[in-house]
């Protein structure tokens, strides 16, 4: 019996709309992920909500004149339609404003504080006069120290890049009122990283398949080594810090990060609530008393591995040793996180105007057009771009092409030349049987990525078996042995029939309407929801069968994926180059208290002479493939004008093998030859790793084999 299954997607701040790059990273991945997994029977209960505090909605609040209530009820419905329309089906849509997660926010406080799994300290933070408010840094302008520049920001300059802190700048104001911040004392509920350190980076240890980006991320934080954080705020609007704890507790709230997590938990138990059950939270939350742990899997961008890594997984760590008697939390299995979406070319950027809101796109386009589009370019591994022409090319041509083509021929040569009935399969030739062997096969294989993650492969070897199908019409030629030889003519509509059943489910996870509508034309009934619980009807597994009986009468059938013409994607271009000429950048209204990742520590010193033993030079790559036997490694030729080498690299997790051939890269051109599982590598490719964890190609300018130095 499997593990029950948690999955939650990042809690959405409840003060802005819903665009494509949220969707890319936490939203549709997971869709993917929980609908394939119910489609195979698996108990799994999906979970989110708003994140409706933290000091920008209630700074924001205050610049426009409104109460942070007001803000987050409008984009708390908001953002459950946007979600709605894509499809995104969540279990539950919660808010962390509920009377529920209130009380299960302040009982989990409540224990740590109880068993002293907080250190309170007291330090010195500006604080506005006049606005009544202590200023978290981006709120505290001034002039920068390094150039000069008068609107730098308390924790970096946009002028010079430095980063800084609010004592760096000089004649420092408020943004919020322009009153000179005066320096105050206040006490916080600290919660103790560097002590748990220890105990956060064994745990990290016992972690199975984690992705390299949030390793990478992980790995630079311990190596700086984790500093304490603070668990409460000073601000109005927030859960507020229960007034029993010891302490002065007047005017504190929850940290947006302390409670934010727990949203998770409060979510789950809504649900339980909804369900009939109070207590069946538990189930998917605690170790069971027979041992069994359910798995907990947090969908998220890569902004938030920090707390989902390591803050949330030590808030859990501190809560079970402060109640070691009662069941104890499960603490996170995996971190599927994201990279980010950029768009057209260009970073995504609300204030700039540079988004696609998911309403919007919804009004031109076909939920199921956006999330194949989407998923087949989810930024998995390294950021990825959305381009309206990229989303043009896609639906038309793997999604109608591909697939609406493939089973419209099976559809259309069941309807015009068998009587709408799914003619029998009568001694099958080589051909027939090696189809229904792909199709067999199919499920067992995408459901493979699906669960390791690799959700962009599943999509593509989904429609990989349409191509094979439409191989399949190619190679058998049903138009013309219509004329010859009518049995075989009937095979092959038998066996595409059962393909494009396979199909409709196989799609499910992906564009949940068109399988739909693919079912409705195969008049195929009884295939289980991929949004409902249950182990009822037709699953996963069964998709590799033969779905269809001889003599079964299909439906009628029509156009299952409709080509998005010129003028519609001419028309979001527009629309995009509109409200980016539009927006007023506000730096101040994307602030999301989210320290960024820690430079990775500087090597120990080396001498002139260590390094000159170095040979670098430019090489290009000009073939690339698959390492046969190691997972990790590509293999690729690389020219350097003298010779051509080949030079293994454990860059797959990253990289295709065809998109970096034709990259200049900077080679190690004088490292021993290693040989790996078989293959020779003569050299090594360098890499630059950000602080995310992304990889790039170190491109020299140069021709191959010249010196790098
Ligand atoms: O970055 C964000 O959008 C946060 N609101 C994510 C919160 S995730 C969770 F912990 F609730
Ligand atoms: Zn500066």
């Amino acid at each position: 019996m499997s593990r029950p299954l948690l999955v939650t997607s990042a809690l959405p701040y409840a003060n802005g709309p819903l665009h494509l790059g949220h969707l890319a990273g936490a939203y549709l991945p997971a869709d993917l992920f929980v609908r394939y997994q119910r489609l195979a029977g698996r108990d799994v209960v999906w979970v989110c909500g708003s994140d409706e505090h933290g000091a920008a909605i209630e700074i924001r609040a205050r610049r426009e004149g409104v109460t942070p209530q007001s803000i987050v009820d409008r984009y708390h419905a908001e953002l459950k339609s946007a979600f709605d329309g894509f499809g995104i089906a969540f279990d539950t849509y919660g808010r962390t404003s509920s009377a529920m997660h209130r009380t299960t926010s302040q009982d989990l406080f409540r224990s740590i504080e109880a068993a002293d799994g907080f250190v309170r300290k007291t330090t010195t933070q500006l604080y506005d006069p006049e606005a009544g408010l202590f200023l978290a840094d981006r709120f505290v302008q001034g002039t920068c120290p390094v150039c000069g520049y008068p609107d730098a920001y308390g924790d970096q300059c946009e002028n010079c890049g430095s980063t800084l802190s609010p004592d760096d700048l000089i004649e420092p104001r408020s943004a919020l009122s322009g009153a000179t911040p005066e320096t105050r004392e206040t006490t916080h509920w600290y919660l103790p990283l560097g002590d748990l350190q220890p105990q956060l980076e064994a745990w990290i240890g016992t972690r199975e398949n984690w992705k390299p980006n949030v390793l990478g991320q992980v790995k630079s934080w311990f190596q700086a080594g984790l500093a304490d954080r603070s668990m409460t705020r000073d601000l109005d609007w927030g859960i507020p810090v229960p007034p029993e704890v010891d302490g002065e507790t007047e005017g504190k709230v929850l940290y947006v990060w302390f409670d934010a997590p727990i949203g998770y938990l409060s979510a789950t138990k809504e649900w339980a609530e909804a369900e009939g059950d109070a207590e069946l939270w538990r189930r998917y939350w605690q170790v069971h008393p027979d041992g069994t742990e359910p798995e907990l899997v947090h969908f998220i961008g890569k902004d938030n591995i920090v707390f989902h890594c390591l803050t949330f997984p030590a808030i859990l760590m501190t809560a079970n040793a402060a109640q070691p008697t009662l069941p104890q939390f499960t603490l996170p299995t995996q971190v599927p996180a994201n990279e980010f979406l950029n768009l057209e070319g260009r970073k995504l950027s609300t204030s700039r105007g540079w988004a696609v809101w998911a309403a919007e796109a919804l009004d031109a386009f076909d939920a199921d057009l956006l999330r194949y589009a989407l998923a087949v370019g989810l930024p998995e591994t390294k950021d990825a771009d959305f381009t309206w022409s990229d989303f043009q090319n896609r639906v038309n041509g793997e999604l109608a092409d591909v697939v609406g083509n493939f089973a419209n021929r099976a559809l259309t040569f069941a309807a015009r030349f068998c009587d709408g009935q799914v003619p029998a399969l009568v001694d099958p030739t080589e051909a027939d049987r090696a189809m229904l062997d792909a199709l067999a096969a199919a499920p067992a294989a995408i459901g493979e990525a699906y669960t390791a993650y690799r959700l962009r492969e599943a999509v593509a070897l989904t429609v990989d078996l349409a191509r094979k199908g439409n191989q399949y019409l190619q190679e058998t030629e049903p138009w013309k042995t219509r004329k010859t030889d009518e049995q075989a003519m009937r095979n092959s509509v038998h066996v595409a029939l059962q393909v494009t059943a396979g199909l409709s489910i196989l799609l499910d996870p992906v564009v949940p309407g068109i399988a739909a509508r693919l079912r409705e034309m195969l008049a195929l009934t009884g295939v289980r929801s991929s949004t409902g619980a249950g182990t009822d009807g037709l699953g996963w597994a069964d998709a590799g069968t033969a779905l269809l009986d001889t003599g079964h009468p299909i439906g009628e059938p029509g156009i299952l994926v409709a080509k998005v013409e010129d003028e519609a994607v001419e028309a979001q271009r527009q629309l995009l180059a509109d409200r980016s000429a539009a927006a007023e950048p506000s730096d101040l209204a994307t602030e999301t208290d989210e320290p960024a990742a820690p430079y990775t520590a500087l090597s120990d010193e080396i001498t002139f002479d260590q390094f000159t033993p170095l040979d670098l030079r430019v090489g290009r790559i000009v073939a690339a493939d698959l390492h046969p036997k190691a997972d990790k490694l590509l293999r690729f030729d690389v020219d350097l004008g003298f010779e051509t080498r080949q030079i293994l690299s454990g860059v797959r997790e990253w990289f295709s093998p065809d998109e970096l051939v034709g990259t200049q890269v900077v080679v190690v051109a004088n490292l021993a030859p290693r040989t790996i599982r078989g293959l020779e590598s003569n050299g090594m490719i360098l890499f630059a790793e950000d602080r995310d964890g992304a990889l790039k190609p170190v491109v020299p300018h140069g021709e191959p084999g010249a010196v790098v130095r």
